[in-house]
């Protein structure tokens, strides 16, 4: 399909996605979402993307969901709206990729529940963090309210959900909402070069550890790790087996990728 909201660029191996809707400091309405559900099938069968880097033109990452779509809603088409959010960033989140958030400016809302869907966020020193959906008389409707306390505890979550403040890039890194906070033009940079590391080590291993990692807390400790076992089985006699040669060999690992 054709997209325009969405603009995919490929380089060496990395997909990098920029939500572009400047004018409405790149808001989520229906069309993001159809557009998004079809990017992330396109990348995840397209061999040459290895992994993906999403960033937002002009001053936003996102401010949030489209507020002038939704304001006609009723209830029965805001359940939907909130279920198909929840779903494609779901999607997202279970990508067999590594995904990376590039946070270039504002991350509201819906912005900072995209962000939280990725595995790694890394902001820019202007970036904004928030969830203002109580000032609107309203709740986060794409999974921000299950996300956000998993991330950075019960009582940090709360505090920002209940307050609706808007939390500067050094705060959301203090309570771990980010991980980096980098100058404001090497954002994007400081993404892909963390991606192309990602992207040195065993493709089958970080596949399955993301897996491991997000299977596992969701469960008990106990489950979680009989899925690290079974798991961890699964890369001997293939990738772990070349890499442990390798390093007793004292030779680069040859890895024969996902
Ligand atoms: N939806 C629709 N349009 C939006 C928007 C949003 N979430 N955020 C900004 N825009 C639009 C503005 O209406 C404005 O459009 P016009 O030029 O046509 O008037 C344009 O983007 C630029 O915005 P501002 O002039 O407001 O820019 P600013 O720099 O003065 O302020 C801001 C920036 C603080 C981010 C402010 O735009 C703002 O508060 N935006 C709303 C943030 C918000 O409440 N997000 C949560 C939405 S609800 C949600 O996300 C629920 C969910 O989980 C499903």
């Amino acid at each position: 399909m054709d997209h325009k909201i969405l603009k995919l660029a490929v380089e060496d191996g990395i997909g990098i996605i920029t939500i572009s809707r400047p004018k409405a400091l790149n808001a989520l309405n229906s069309e993001f979402f159809t557009e998004m559900d079809s990017m992330i099938e396109k990348i995840e069968t397209d061999k040459s993307v290895k992994g993906v880097v999403i960033t937002g033109e002009g001053k936003a990452f996102v401010a949030g969901a489209d507020i002038s779509e939704m304001v006609s809603m009723d209830n029965k088409t805001a359940v939907e709206f909130s279920k198909t959010g929840q779903r494609i960033f779901r999607r997202l989140e279970l990508l067999k990729k590594p995904v990376i958030a590039a946070v270039n400016g504002f991350a509201l809302g819906g912005g900072c529940e995209l962000a939280m869907s990725c595995d790694i966020r890394i902001a820019g020193v202007k970036a904004k963090f928030g969830q203002p959906e109580v000032g609107l008389g309203l709740i986060p409707g794409f999974a921000g309210t299950q996300r956000l306390p998993r991330i950075v505890g019960l009582g940090n979550a709360l505090h920002l959900l209940m307050t609706a403040d808007m939390i500067g890039a050094q705060e959301a890194k203090r309570i771990g909402l980010v991980q980096e906070v980098v100058e404001q033009e090497e954002v994007l940079n400081r993404a892909l070069e963390i991606m192309e590391k990602i992207l040195s080590k065993g493709p089958k291993a970080v596949s399955l550890l993301k897996s491991v990692v997000r299977r596992g807390i969701e469960t008990d400790i106990d489950s979680g790790s009989n899925i690290e076992a079974n798991e961890f089985g699964t890369l001997f006699g293939n990738e772990g087996t070349e890499g442990m040669k390798a390093f007793l060999e004292k030779r680069t690992p040859e890895w024969k990728g996902e």
